[in-house]
């Protein structure tokens, strides 16, 4: 088994709702796992007054809540890992105190001065907050002499949550902000999109078998689909929403990680150095689209009322006349060798038909027919490769077979691998293994500077002025328990193509 490091996971923002909702469970099911050290305890820092029993008697209802298989008694094992800190972070007077509680944390548990921050605050937040940390010297790593041996070295990483800036500019902002007081290999910019286990799964399925790769690029594949939809509303953060909107809230961070992973060429060595070039390399590559295929290159949308919630635009927190989009669809290709005139079709929205997050890989139809004379043959479909991330972890390849019996006839057969049913495991929560990496110094599965400002720079156009046709008219222009708007059929149908919505 790998090991990490021992540290002090310090969680700013620890009353919020990411905090409660996903990391202390996710810690809960790493704890566990075995996968923390012994000596690794969690300082929850937020305004609110409370003491150390109090937070772990709140969290309690949480974990059980979240995780899948409680345990009281572990449960009682793991609390004794949480301690909390009240102090308003963004405040200088809150880091003596803080520094103290912090020193003395790492003398009684052993955690050898690593410090792993966690900003589960608002994005306003992050810059005060990292700005106050390195003023009060908690940052030591790579600002003093270092010994030799890095094994006698403390560390200091902080974890970076989504929205990773607003825009490229403010995305420049903050990396420069980080960068002053963290160095890149300690800065962890988290996207729990890559903890997800079929995404991970993606790499290996590419580049750990001989049969995809080569068939992998525009000779071969006809269009790839990504799918992000979701039932859900847009809950109590109308205000944040509205200033959000589905391709920033999904897109830019979320989606545009699954595109580089089935894009990107293979990395030559599995190492965070390798993988993380190649993501920059292929985000890089995005045709950013001019101002007259922004409008044919995207359908936006807005839920309409279902009689039990009003529609987007009427909600309270929302802006009169808001033109946020909670659907959208683009387009997009890449100018590079391997996918010359392969489109990707990227949509997420919410209150849609169903919750499901795929890949799809619709294949090109074989060179030749050579069944085009035989009778009853000729409903051949190309192949298909899904990937389906969410409920369900499943691969399904699609490939045509001959019926049985007299005669010859062609059938599509999908062949499946339920990962639930292979391998007996349950899904943790993503957000786990991912602040685990962050431990043990893994950077593979997070996202580098030059690819969260490349991100923004491919959606940019869709974001601002120039996408004001797509926007004309998108109010309630879907209605709830749909695939979205009729704007995101046509943009594939244009190309002669159709989404899969099947179940
Ligand atoms: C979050 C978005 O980052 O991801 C939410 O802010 C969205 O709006 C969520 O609902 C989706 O995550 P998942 O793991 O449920 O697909």
């Amino acid at each position: 088994m790998l090991t990490t490091d021992p540290c002090i996971l310090v969680i700013f923002g620890a009353s919020g709702d990411l905090a409660s909702r996903k990391l202390v469970p996710a810690m809960y099911e790493m704890h566990v796992a075995g996968q923390l050290h012994p000596s690794t305890v969690i300082l929850g820092v937020s305004r609110t007054q409370k003491s150390d029993d109090a937070w772990r008697d709140e969290l309690k209802s949480w974990v059980e809540r979240q995780v899948k298989k409680f345990d009281a008694a572990k449960y009682a094992e793991f609390a004794r890992r949480l301690f909390y800190f009240a102090g308003d972070a963004v405040k200088r007077e809150c880091y003596p105190p803080l520094e103290a509680r912090l020193a003395e944390l790492a003398e009684e548990k052993g955690t050898r001065g690593n410090l792993l921050f966690f900003l589960s605050v608002a994005e306003s937040l992050y810059e005060p907050i990292v700005e106050r940390i390195d003023e009060a010297g908690l940052v030591v790593e790579g600002k003093r002499w270092c010994s030799i041996d890095p094994s006698t070295r403390s560390w200091q990483r902080i974890i970076v949550e989504k929205p990773f800036g607003h825009d490229a500019a403010s995305a420049a902002s903050l990396n420069r902000a980080l960068g002053r007081a963290f160095e890149e290999e300690a800065i962890y910019r988290i996207d729990h999109y890559l903890g997800k286990e079929l995404v991970q799964s993606m790499l290996v399925l590419r580049f750990g078998n001989s049969i995809f790769e080569p068939v992998w690029n525009w000779q071969y594949i006809d269009h790839v689909q990504i799918t992000a939809a979701e039932t859900v509303s847009v809950g109590q953060r109308t205000a944040f929403y509205d200033e959000t909107g589905a391709i920033r809230d999904m897109i830019q961070s979320h989606l545009f990680q699954v595109l580089a992973f089935v894009a990107m060429e293979p990395p030559s060595l599995y190492t965070p150095e390798n993988v993380r070039a190649e993501k920059i390399k292929i985000i890089d590559s995005i045709s950013v689209p001019t101002a007259d295929e922004v409008a044919t290159h995207c359908a936006l949308g807005q839920f309409a009322s279902d009689g039990k919630e009003g529609a987007y635009h009427e909600l309270a927190g929302v802006a009169q006349g808001s033109t946020t989009e909670t659907y959208a669809a683009i387009k997009v290709h890449f100018d590079n060798w391997r996918w010359a005139g392969t489109p990707f079709y990227i949509r997420t929205g919410k209150k849609l038909a169903q919750k499901r997050t795929e890949v799809v890989v619709q294949f090109k139809p074989p060179a030749a027919n050579l069944f085009r004379k035989v009778a009853g043959f000729g409903n051949e479909t190309p192949n298909r490769l899904v990937i389906e991330i969410a409920p369900k972890e499943r691969f399904n390849l699609r490939f045509e077979v001959k019926v049985p019996g007299f005669g010859l006839r062609g059938a599509n057969v999908d062949m499946q691998l339920d990962y639930a049913d292979h391998f007996k495991a349950e899904p943790v929560e993503a957000y786990g293994p991912l602040i685990v990496d962050a431990m043990r110094g893994d950077q593979t599965l997070f996202k580098h500077r030059v690819e969260v400002e490349g991100a923004w720079n491919a959606v940019m156009p869709f974001l601002d002025a120039r996408s004001a046709a797509a926007r004309a008219g998108i109010r309630a222009n879907y209605a709830v328990g749909s695939w979205g708007p009729a704007a995101a059929d046509e943009l594939l149908a244009r190309d002669g193509r159709a989404w899969r919505n099947e179940p």
